[in-house]
C-alpha cells in the first residue's frame, strides 16, 4: 500500500497536510501521536470513508483515487476495525458474518457459513456463533469485528485503537489475535496507543503530529530513543498520564 501526498482539509482545517507513506506486503506499521493529530483521518482516507482533498492512495495495483476507479470494488480490499466494535446489534455473530459477504460478495449461503467458521476460530470465539453482541464481552465484540473484517479477505487491515474502548483486563486477548494476523503475514496498519504491541509486533513506528508525519522508523528507534521533541514529549505524557506538566508548559496563564 502506498500514500502519497495526501492531504484533507474540513473546510479551512487542514487536518493533513501531506503525508507520503508505505505498507509493504506483510508489514505492520503501527501510528501514534496525540489526539487530534489526524490519526484516524488517515486511516478514512485511505479505505475512502473520507474522500482525500488531493494525494495518491493505492493498493496492490487498484489506485483508489483514481476517478475512474469502481470504488466499492476496491474497497473491499481493505478491512477495518474500530474503537467503538460497530456489530449489527439484532443479529447473531454467524449473522454478523455471513450477511456481509452474502451482501457484498455475493457469496452463497453454504461458503458464507464455512468461510465465518473459519475466521470465528480465527480469532478464537468458535463457541460464540450463535451468541447476539450485547451477550458479548467488549473484547469478544472486537474479536467478532476483527473475524467480520477477515471474512471479506482484504489484502490490507486497518486498525484505529481497537483496543481503547476495552476494559484493561479484556485488552490482551484482543492484542494477541492482531499478534497471530501479523505473524500469519497480513499487512496492517494499526492506530494505538499500546506501546508494547507496537515495540513487539510493529515493523515500524509513524508518529503524527499537526497532520503530518514528525518521525517514523523501528520501533526500538521511534519509541525507545526518538529524534524530535515533540515525539519524546508525546511519549513522556503517555507514559506517565498523572505526571504535572512543567510550570513553563502551561499555556494557560497570560502572555
Ligand atoms: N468529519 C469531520 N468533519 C470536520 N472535522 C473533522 C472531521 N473528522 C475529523 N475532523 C477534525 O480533524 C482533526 C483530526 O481528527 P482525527 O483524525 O480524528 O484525529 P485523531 O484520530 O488523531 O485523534 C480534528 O481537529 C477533528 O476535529
Ligand atoms: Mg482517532
Amino acid at each position: 500500500m502506498s500514500v502519497r501526498g495526501l492531504t484533507k482539509a474540513f473546510g479551512d482545517n487542514e487536518v493533513l497536510r501531506g503525508i507520503d507513506l508505505d505498507v509493504g506486503r506483510g508489514e505492520v506499521v503501527c501510528v501514534i501521536g496525540p489526539s487530534g493529530s489526524g490519526k484516524s483521518t488517515l486511516l478514512r482516507c485511505v479505505n475512502l470513508l473520507e474522500e482525500p482533498s488531493g494525494g495518491t492512495v493505492r493498493v496492490g495495483d487498484a489506485e483508489l483515487t483514481d476517478p475512474e476507479v469502481d470504488i466499492d470494488r476496491v474497497r473491499r480490499r481493505i478491512g477495518m476495525v474500530f474503537q467503538q466494535f460497530n456489530l449489527f446489534p439484532h443479529v447473531d455473530v454467524t449473522g454478523n458474518l455471513t450477511l456481509p459477504q452474502r451482501r457484498v460478495l455475493g457469496r452463497g449461503k453454504a461458503e458464507s457459513l464455512a468461510v465465518a467458521r473459519r475466521n470465528l476460530e480465527r480469532v478464537g470465539l468458535s463457541d460464540k456463533a450463535n451468541a447476539f453482541p450485547a451477550q458479548l464481552s467488549g473484547g469478544q465484540q472486537q474479536r467478532v469485528a476483527i473475524a467480520r473484517a477477515l471474512v471479506m479477505d482484504p489484502e490490507v487491515m486497518l486498525f484505529d485503537e481497537p483496543t481503547s474502548a476495552l476494559d484493561p483486563e479484556l485488552v490482551g486477548d484482543v492484542l494477541a489475535v492482531m499478534r497471530r494476523l501479523a505473524s500469519e503475514g497480513m499487512t496492517m496498519m494499526v492506530v494505538t496507543h499500546e506501546m508494547g504491541f507496537a515495540r513487539e509486533v510493529a515493523d515500524r513506528v509513524v508518529f503524527m503530529d499537526g497532520g503530518v508525519i514528525v518521525e517514523e522508523g523501528p520501533a526500538a528507534q521511534v519509541v525507545g530513543a526518538p529524534r524530535h521533541e515533540r515525539t519524546r514529549t508525546f511519549l513522556t505524557r503517555l507514559l506517565n498520564p498523572t505526571a504535572c506538566e512543567e510550570p513553563g508548559e502551561d499555556r494557560s496563564g497570560k502572555e
